[in-house]
């Protein structure tokens, strides 16, 4: 595998690209091929076995694409699939997003913590071993979220319906006194500004992005792969 060769990442749709984003700040040098599998979009709600064979099928179509290393950009895809394209392309490596639940384990002052993420993800044994290995010691409240990801993608990033919806998933957590929420998905980052202005200064919201990319350059890194 030469290491000039692209990074492949994907998302069910435009969610990933905050990922990629952040990748693109520490890999300036990389060349990325982003694909949004908006034709089957949104996966959080799907059937784990659809999403798996979805996960599958886009990963191989960016390796035939020439891609040296897969980003799995989306929570969801990440619980239905890291596993099997590892299995099933053993040589490529493959980097995957997991909700920011250690971090927020980290970062909280009163032990209570609040994780916005699809159905898919927080029903995964990934989460539950997430949950398990991080939040003995703490309060973790999970909601799920419907409908923003729908709204993501037509760009409806700062509407009074998003602002509304957000309330309906925001609200319990406040009422629960969260003082640390993880965004479990990747669309959500790009409505963080509204979420912050619903939750106040004093929560604090935490997204991946950052830490997906820097474990990119640690796995090119260790492969010999990064782009000179
Ligand atoms: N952005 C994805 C995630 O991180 C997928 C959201 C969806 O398509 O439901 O979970």
């Amino acid at each position: 595998m030469k290491s000039t060769a692209p990074i492949g990442a994907f998302d069910s749709g435009v969610g990933g690209l905050s990922i990629l984003r952040e990748i693109r700040r520490l890999l300036p040098a990389e060349d990325l091929i982003y694909l949004a599998d908006s034709a089957h979009c949104p996966y959080g709600i799907k059937p784990l076995e659809e999403i798996r064979s979805r996960t599958l099928e886009v990963s191989g179509y960016l390796i035939e694409l020439g891609a040296k290393m897969i980003v799995v950009a989306c929570n969801s895809a990440s619980v239905a699939g890291l596993d099997q394209i590892r299995a099933v392309h053993p040589e490529i490596p493959v980097v995957g997003v997991e909700p920011a639940v250690k971090p927020a384990h980290e970062r909280t002052r009163n032990g209570k913590i609040g994780v916005l993420a699809t159905d898919l993800t927080l029903n995964g044994s990934k989460f539950s071993l997430l949950v398990e290995k991080y939040g003995a010691d703490i309060e973790v409240y999970t909601q799920p979220v419907h409908g923003l990801v729908e709204l993501v993608e037509a760009g409806r990033i700062s509407d009074p319906e998003t602002e509304s919806l957000l309330h309906q998933f925001l609200d319990p957590l406040l009422e629960k006194n969260v003082d640390t929420i993880a965004l479990g998905c990747t669309h959500y980052p790009f409505v963080r500004p509204l979420i912050e202005k619903i939750v106040g200064p004093e929560v604090l919201v935490l997204d991946t992005g950052e830490a997906v990319a820097k474990q990119t350059v640690r796995v090119l890194e260790q492969q010999g792969l990064k782009n000179p």
